[in-house]
């Protein structure tokens, strides 16, 4: 197979999307949009992958590198159009002997098969597209095509009124052949109305220099380029029913899949069941034959095989349980291990806390692990019981076997197979209740 290098352009300023947050930093599934590119790009087993930016992208520079050690970037300096950006990777590729395919960072649903078949394309062209005929092709270039060849690409503003009428259209995806391609490159002149470099000028430039230019169809659901939040809206729903087709054909059940919100690394295991209204944050793990019931939300989080979640359930990043682990209504986790068998049924808050095999939680249990100032943590042994409405201010500990009486403000460890409770007087009067009501009721 021939060499493939993929050239990435996010220089640009991705003003429409009217956010602080730089456009190709949005998340899709979880997940950068640039993030996907990347990863079609490393799925198409490219050799090199650069990534054009602007020098201002620290934010995208530094979200690339702690992802991903193998990414180039390559600085534009000035964002003087996509010919121009292209040239800006230039050293980055220096040496590199094959297909260059150009991609853009806000154009997530690029696939890896996709980069081939424009690669496979220039082994008998010097030039391929992927071209696409989207519903309205509105600002989109226009492929001029004549006896099956590419003859140019016209830019919606430079257009004819005769070649706005042309349905096919650019995707923004090219393949070039390196390093022959480079010379012709900077024969691109910012001689249109924007005073851009336009790399789709080099189709012109290749054929005037008698070379061939193709077009490879795709379709337009791939192609579909995020600018505005409107768009990036249709791209997350697009992304979420891909997921969701991914697991109900991995065997997960859903009742109502479009109420399910997942994460593009969601794990599943065999057996899963989720009911409606559940959503997942990032990095979540679902073990086999676990259910998650209606209105749980999760992040961070491995879930062991035959447990059941919810419903109402939160559980945070750092929360791990074994297997056959039960955490009930209203009740959150947070870094938390809860070992097999461990029940937390009602109503209770487990933060920074460790749960022994079989204890069982009882309703409305607070671990108390913050001070104001730090977190403290609180180990629970395996077999405890700890009765209803149970404070436990961490840092503290119950040992194995140990019973908390309800309604405890547990301050001290309570050893191991010891009965524990606060000594509280239980007052009583009898009649009491009704001599209190015939006082209340003779108040004006
Ligand atoms: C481009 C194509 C158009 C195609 C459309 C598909 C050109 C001249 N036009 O238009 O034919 O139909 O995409 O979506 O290529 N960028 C840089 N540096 C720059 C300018 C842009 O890195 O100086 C990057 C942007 O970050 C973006 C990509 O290149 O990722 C495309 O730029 P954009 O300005 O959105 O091009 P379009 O006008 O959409
Ligand atoms: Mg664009």
């Amino acid at each position: 197979m021939k060499e493939i290098a993929i050239v990435i352009l996010a220089a640009g300023k991705g003003t429409r999307m009217k956010s602080a947050l730089p456009k190709v930093l949005h998340p899709i599934a979880g997940k950068p949009m640039l993030h996907h590119v990347i990863e079609s790009a490393r799925a198409a087993k490219a050799s090199r992958i650069v990534v054009v930016l602007s020098p201002e992208a620290k934010e995208i520079e530094a979200s690339i590198a702690a992802a991903y050690k193998d990414v180039k970037i390559a600085i534009q300096k000035q964002p003087l159009g996509t010919g121009h950006a292209v040239l800006a990777a230039e050293n980055a590729l220096k040496g590199f002997k094959g297909a260059m395919l150009v991609a853009f960072g806000d154009t997530p649903f690029i696939r890896p098969e996709t980069f081939h078949l424009i690669a496979g394309a220039l082994s008998q062209n010097n030039v391929a597209v992927l071209g696409f005929t989207p519903p309205d092709p509105a600002d989109y270039g226009r492929l001029v095509v004549k006896n099956s060849q590419l003859e140019a690409i016209v830019e919606a503003k430079e257009a004819t009124p005769q070649q706005k009428k042309i349905g096919l259209c650019n995707s923004g995806v090219m393949g070039l052949k390196a390093p022959e391609i480079w010379p012709l490159l900077k024969k691109i002149k910012a001689a249109n109305s924007k005073k851009e470099y336009y790399l789709t000028d080099i189709v012109g430039i290749v054929r005037g220099a008698k070379g061939s230019a193709a077009v490879v169809e795709g379709c337009a659901e791939e192609v579909l380029g995020i600018n505005s939040q409107s768009q990036l809206a249709d791209a997350e729903a697009l992304m979420q029913r891909t997921l969701r087709e991914k697991a109900l054909a991995n065997g997960v059940r859903m009742m109502d899949p479009g109420s399910v919100f997942l994460m593009s690394d969601t794990q599943f295991g065999m057996g899963v069941v989720i009911q409606p209204f559940v959503v997942f944050g990032p990095g979540v793990a679902i073990g086999d034959n676990v259910e998650i019931r209606s209105f749980s939300h999760i992040e961070q989080a491995k879930i062991g095989s035959g447990s059941r979640v919810g419903p109402f359930a939160r559980i945070r990043p750092g929360t791990v349980t074994a297997e056959s682990v039960h955490i009930g209504n209203f009740v959150e986790i947070k870094n938390a291990k809860l070992a097999k068998g461990a029940k937390v049924n009602h109503l209770s808050y487990v933060g920074d806390a460790s749960v022994g095999e079989e204890a069982n939680i009882g309703a409305g249990t607070i671990t108390c692990n913050y001070d104001g100032v730090n977190k403290h943590k609180t180990d629970i042994g395996a077999g405890a019981f700890i009765g209803s409405n149970t404070s436990l201010v961490a840092p503290v500990k119950v040992g194995g076997g140990a019973i908390v009486a309800a309604g405890s403000t547990v301050t001290k460890n309570v050893a191991a197979n010891a009965l524990m409770k606060n000594e509280m007087p239980q007052f009583q009067e009898p009649g009491g209740a009704s001599r209190l009501r015939k006082k209340s009721r003779k108040k004006p």
